[in-house]
This record gives structure tokens, sequence and C-alpha cells, in this order.
């Protein structure tokens, strides 16, 4: 993949992602600001953190589980994707801004994969997609990429093969599946994947991968040695319900100021405190003198 000159307006495109890579045999000394990736899946959200200066913003389907209520990101159709990833396009100007493919969206022919891929694209406003999965998915990238659709790999823990990997366990801990998650890695990379996700590995396999890739990593849950870091908007904010993995370092505690802000809304009304007359609206003067409404803050 060749580097294109960034934009220019401070937009993130997807070169300069590429670019980014901290590690680069070539130039090894260069210190390269590492990328930050945040999900989001509506619009207010997107628009605080574009403006907080996040490099990208993943719709992941994640979705399913912090914004719908599933039990897995498994039932996440690709019309509810979309519908979330428009909300999205409308809240970002400079981050890059990369859908999931939905589970089943990508398990079927790989043209009707790629006319998934390009509704994302099409309607949704993404600027690249995520598809989880490594050895298995070579020929699908590179179709994806041949279309022009930029791809963002994710191996390790792919939550979309819970059930194949028995839960949400750490992957590549013994020395087989560490090999085969490296093979996984550079097959993505070699079918032309701009980045891949590393999710739930051991730290010296996430720095193992990050050094003899071309490509950058984003880790999430892969040690501090990736290209970057991805984070679950709700466990950034603490706004987890259920497990919180031991990576998911929260920042804020929305969870507690949503339950106070809820529960004092709640006394203030059942005590006549809310609204105030300050919050309220007033005839003219002339129409209040037949009003009936007694003032009673
Ligand atoms: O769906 C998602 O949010 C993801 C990130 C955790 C990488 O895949």
């Amino acid at each position: 993949m060749s580097v294109a000159p960034p934009a220019g307006n401070g937009k993130i495109t997807v070169p300069d992602i590429f670019s980014r890579k901290s590690h680069s045999p070539s130039n090894s000394l260069e210190a390269k600001p590492k990328i930050t990736c945040l999900t989001a899946y509506d619009y207010p959200t997107a628009r605080l953190l574009d403006e907080a200066g996040v490099d990208i913003l993943l719709v992941g389907d994640s979705l399913g589980m912090v914004v719908l209520g599933y039990d897995s990101t498994l039932p996440v159709t690709l019309d509810e994707m979309i519908h979330h990833v428009r909300a999205v396009r409308r809240g970002t100007r400079r981050a890059l801004l990369v859908a999931d493919m939905t589970y089943g969206s990508f398990h079927v022919s790989l043209d009707e994969s790629v006319r998934n891929a390009v509704r994302l694209i099409k309607e949704g406003g993404a600027e690249a997609v995520k598809v989880e999965g490594g050895e298995r998915r070579i020929e699908l990238i590179a179709r994806l990429v041949e279309a022009e659709i930029p791809v963002m790999g994710h191996v390790g823990l792919t939550p979309q093969s819970i059930h194949a990997l028995g839960g949400f366990h750490v992957q590549g801990k013994t020395a087989d599946a560490a090999r085969q998650l490296e093979r996984d890695a550079r097959a993505v990379e070699a079918a032309g994947a701009f980045a891949v996700v590393l999710e739930s590995i051991p730290r010296d396999l996430g720095a193992r991968i990050t050094e003899k890739l071309h490509i950058p990593t984003i880790g999430i849950g892969a040690g501090p040695d990736c290209d970057g870091q991805v984070l679950v908007f709700h466990d950034l904010v603490g706004l987890t319900i259920g497990h919180k993995p031991k990576f998911a370092r929260a920042y804020a505690n929305l969870s507690a100021e949503i339950s106070r802000a809820a529960s004092e809304f709640c006394h203030d009304v059942r005590a006549g405190r809310f609204p105030s007359d300050a919050e309220s609206f007033h005839s003219p003067a002339e129409a209040r003198e037949h009003s009936p409404v007694r003032q009673r803050i």
C-alpha cells in the first residue's frame, strides 16, 4: 500500500493511519504518536470524541451488547449497524470512521459480502470496514480492497466466534495458539488490510506481532506495545453493565452520575421543586389575569 500525503485539513485518512506504524523496519528511530481509537454508536458521542481528537471512531458490533442489550454481538444486523454508522457519520468531521461488518454479513458468498460492505460505505458513510478473522479471511479482504474498501483486520479474541471459542477468553496462550495468531495477523496484512486489531492476547505476543507487521496494530487487551489502543466507549466512561474486562480502564464514572441525576430529578418532581417558576414559560401580562395557574415556587 502506498502512503498518500495527508489530506492537509487535519482529517485523518487511511494512509495517515497506515503511516503511523511506530516501529517501521525502514525507519525504526522515528517516533510516531500512537493511534487512538474509541467506539461510538450515536451522534452526540461521535461529536464529543471527534472534537477530543480521537483518531479513529469505530462503530463496533459491541453495539449489540453495550447499546442494544443483546447477550453477544451475534444478533446485530447489517441494517442496525448502518443505522448507527449514519448517526456517527453526522457527528464525525476529523476522525477516520470505521464500521464493523456484522456477523453473517460476510459469511456468505464473496459477491454478497462485498455488496454488504459497500452498503456500509455508501449508505452509512463509513470510510473503512473491520472484519473479524485471520487466515480464513484472506480472499474476502483482498476482494474488499480491490473494491476500494479499506479493511481493518481483527484477530485474537474475535467476539463473533464466541461459540467456537467457548467464551470470552484470552487467546494465544499456548505456543501453538500464539503461532497461529501470528499467521492470522500476517495473513490479514498480506491480504491488504491497512491495520489490525489485536484483542485479548498476552502482552509479549502483542509486542511480537507489532514488531513483525508492517501495518499498525491496534490493541485491546494486547498490552502497551501495540501501535495504538482501542477501547469500548462505555468501558471508557464507566457505563459498563456486567463484566468489565481487566484492560478496560474507566476514565470516568458516568453510571454513578446518571443514577444520581435521575434520582434527584425524581425527588424534585415528587416534591414539586421541578420545574421552578424560572424554568417555566409565562403568558403575556394581558392574558395572565385569566390564567388559573398558581405559582408554587
Ligand atoms: O465491536 C467492537 O467494539 C470491537 C472493538 C472492541 C475492537 O470490535
